[in-house]
């Protein structure tokens, strides 16, 4: 018999391997100061482009006032319970009409955090006989619901139709002998590359196959769309999304989430969600809070055209500079750059210790051995002197690790 523990302490995890060494700087990174493109990192100011706060609202001074208004009058427990118990009020009723309005979903839930909500609904939606059918690269919050799933699961390659297709037939001849229902899963925009799920294709395939659609829009709510409703609304296909989800910790800067869909759904969702039943409601701060946020997000709309605007300038720059940003249509902006991660850690050191630019470095599992991912959020309050501050680091950064100046060998050569 082995002591649970053993394992724990010799077998760190992908990330965890990486702890002694890392902590404090690459992971777990302390940035301190006003929430914004200049943040106080290691001592020094950086230039920062690794938070979600796509519009800026993270410290917007409505938003501060509404927050602290919200805290000094009713404290951070209320309401105490779980929504279902004890835990209701009008501003939460009113938060979800007015999601529901903006997205033109019937109605909306709130969640209290996006990563369990996202579970939890799944786990809701889905019983043994049915089958869920998913993208290859969705986010761990869906991973995680469908192995919560009793029933069969198909994955799909990421973005790819025809193998989606071939996976709903498979689905389909099950669920003709077990009488269940199908259900696709996949995201509005996608975290790592910047990709935009194919929402409108799969919703269309639906005058084929018999499913319902599950779409997560963490990183498109706000921020894609006429109106920032998200990638169902830029697709023009928002009512072939049967269960429409997004966050409040992006665009929206804030905690909680939300689901928007059909009465009957919503009903369903508020009686079986256990993550919703069995935990207690948003504190009223996040929710009036959050009714401030989405105010500012449908009538200021300098802030999503800002925030295009560094999104473009940032993109157009770094490709003409002949930086592989792959296939991105949306904010979330990868660089990817060919190397191993010992030089990929001398490169997020040398950007931010030399350049003070900080970024997310994002390495092999998530992407492939050899390559190497720093991704950039713009922001609605980043600049275009801030957008070539960072096209000129990164130039000189590519150039050192072409020359091969981020080679253990020539840090250990230049420092003999
Ligand atoms: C695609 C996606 N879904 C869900 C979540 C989880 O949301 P939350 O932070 O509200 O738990 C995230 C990250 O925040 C995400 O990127």
């Amino acid at each position: 018999m082995n002591d649970i523990f053993e394992k724990v302490v010799n077998k760190m995890g992908p990330l965890g391997m990486y702890a002694d060494d890392a902590h404090g700087y690459y992971t777990f990174p302390k940035l301190s100061g006003p929430i914004g493109p200049r943040m106080v990192f290691n001592g020094k100011s950086n230039l920062n482009w690794s938070l979600n706060n796509y519009l800026g609202l993270a410290n917007h001074p409505e938003v501060m006032q509404a927050d602290a208004e919200a805290a000094a009058q009713f404290g951070m427990a209320y309401p105490m319970g779980a929504r279902m118990m004890s835990g209701n009020s009008d501003y939460h009723d009113t938060l979800e009409r007015d999601l529901a309005s903006f997205i033109k979903k019937p109605e909306v839930i709130l969640l209290n955090y996006g990563y369990q909500g996202v579970i939890s609904a799944i786990d809701a939606l889905v019983d043994r006989h049915d089958v869920i059918v998913y993208d290859a690269e969705a986010h761990a919050c869906i991973i995680d619901g469908v192995r919560l799933h009793m029933g069969k699961r198909f994955v799909y390659t990421h973005n790819n139709i025809e193998s989606l297709e071939q996976q709903l037939q498979r689905a389909n001849k099950l669920v003709q002998q077990s009488g269940g229902g199908i259900l696709v899963i996949t995201e509005g925009v996608f975290g790592m590359s910047g990709s935009q799920g194919k929402l409108k294709e799969i919703a269309d395939l639906k005058k084929k196959y018999n499913f319902r659609l599950f779409v997560d829009d963490a990183h498109g709510f706000g921020t894609m769309g006429e109106t920032g409703a998200g990638t169902g609304e830029e697709q023009g296909c928002m009512d072939g999304i049967d269960i429409y989800f997004s966050t409040f910790a992006k665009s929206m800067a804030g905690i909680g989430a939300f689901i928007g869909s059909d009465p009957q759904i919503v009903k369903f969702l508020r009686y079986n969600m256990r993550s919703q039943i069995y935990a207690k409601s948003l504190p009223m701060p996040m929710v009036i809070g959050a009714i401030k946020r989405l105010e500012l997000l449908r009538t200021r709309k300098e802030l999503k055209a800002n925030l295009w605007n560094i999104v473009n300038a940032l993109q157009n720059g770094l490709r003409e500079h002949g930086f592989n940003i792959g296939v991105t249509t949306t904010p979330v902006t990868p660089v990817l750059l060919n190397g191993t991660v010992a030089q990929a850690t001398q490169i997020t050191h040398d950007l931010r210790e030399n350049f003070h630019i900080f970024c997310s470095i994002v390495i092999y599992p998530v992407v492939p051995k050899g390559v190497i991912m720093l991704r950039l959020i713009p922001t609605a309050v980043h600049t275009l002197a801030d957008v070539d501050e960072t096209i000129k680091a990164f130039s000189e950064i590519k150039r050192k690790l072409d020359n091969n100046e981020y080679s253990p060998e020539f840090i250990q050569q230049t420092l003999a």
